[in-house]
């Protein structure tokens, strides 16, 4: 029978909750059991780290609960204080944190999988939807108060039913779009590091090669995880092989696209439209975006439903408490 009480306390050797610092504010709920199972120091103000801040005030700390806001490269990891055993990141995405000079340092590094994958699914096709159906550009005409009659040509959009989609990166979240995509009737192509098993695919077509995928993508989403492969993989001459007309989404991280040339593609007529929730440097965003109106732009909020803000505090803390029970964490990633 599953227990209703409460986890035990992770236990330090010598009998002292462990030290936890926490970079960012988080739902009261996942503070709540912070300050119940560690000493931990807040930020209530929710300001953001530089990297001084992070070394300074991680000193006396046995571990540190950040988000992707705050950046570990290998310069960082090694100046913090040896005490500092574990970074438990609040994301699923953790190009952020140097994992080989984590390992290194042999300092643990858990992310948060699963827990995002519905809700980043969902704005991935509020996107794809906004954009290809000129979502803004009608909003703003009822905001501006400028809708002065219905046209039977006004606003036409991009059709979305039956089309083909074509996923970049076929991991949990890519998958939960094209379960999305098969409401919709679409023909849903993908690339991925490795094809996936038949009941993973579910009738969906492998590309092996990721530029062929783009010559079918009337839609493209971009699921992939952000690495020094798929850095500025979007660039003008992927673009170049993009159906007219095509629809480019992007919910997973904003460096996986060259600013310039999308920006270029949307405003050439090239692309019909994008819809973006994540922007290389955000929230300094590129501003060519702030002036097309074709563009539906969202400031990172893939997983921002208190549900899944929740549900990604408490598996950072199942992580935690894990290590400091000197249990294995299954989101250990070093
Ligand atoms: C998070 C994300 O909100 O988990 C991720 O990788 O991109 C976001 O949905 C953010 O990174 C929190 O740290």
């Amino acid at each position: 029978m599953a227990s209703t009480s409460p986890p035990q306390r992770p236990s330090q050797p010598h009998g002292q909750r462990p030290r936890i610092l926490v970079t960012r504010k988080l739902p009261d709920a996942v503070e709540a059991r912070i300050t119940r199972d560690y000493d931990a120091t807040l930020n209530p103000a929710d300001s953001v780290f530089d990297a001084d801040r992070l070394v300074r005030e991680s000193a006396g700390h046995d571990g540190i609960l950040v988000c992707s806001t705050e950046k570990l490269p290998a310069a960082i990891i090694e100046k913090l204080p040896p005490e500092v055993k574990i970074v438990a990141t609040f994301s699923v995405g953790h190009d952020h944190i140097d994992l080989a000079a984590a390992k290194a340092r042999r300092l643990a590094v858990t992310n948060t999988p699963d827990v995002l994958t519905d809700a980043t699914a969902d704005i991935t096709f509020l996107l794809l939807l906004a954009a290809a159906r000129r979502a803004y550009e009608g909003e703003r005409t009822i905001r501006e108060d400028r809708w002065g009659r219905w046209e039977p040509t006004g606003m036409l959009g991009v059709h979305v039913t039956g089309k083909r989609l074509a996923i970049l990166g076929m991991g949990r979240i890519g998958r939960a779009v094209a379960q999305r995509a098969r409401g919709f009737e679409m023909e849903i192509h993908y690339n991925n590091r490795s094809r996936l098993a038949p009941e993973l695919e579910q009738g969906a077509i492998y590309h092996e090669d990721p530029e062929e995928l783009l010559s079918v993508a009337d839609f493209l989403s971009i699921n992939c995880p952000s690495s020094k492969e798929t850095y500025h993989f979007l660039n003008a001459d992927r673009i170049a092989r993009l159906p007219d007309g095509a629809v480019v989404v992007n919910t997973a991280r904003g460096n996986i696209v060259h600013d310039e040339s999308l920006i270029a593609a949307l405003t050439s007529g090239k692309l019909a439209a994008a819809g973006l929730d994540v922007f290389e440097n955000e929230p300094n965003i590129h501003p060519g975006y702030r002036d097309l109106p074709n563009c539906f732009l969202l400031p990172h909020i893939g997983s921002a439903t208190l549900e899944t803000r929740h549900a990604m505090g408490f598996r950072a803390l199942d992580n935690l408490d894990a290590f400091f029970a000197g249990k294995e964490s299954r989101d250990r990633l070093a």
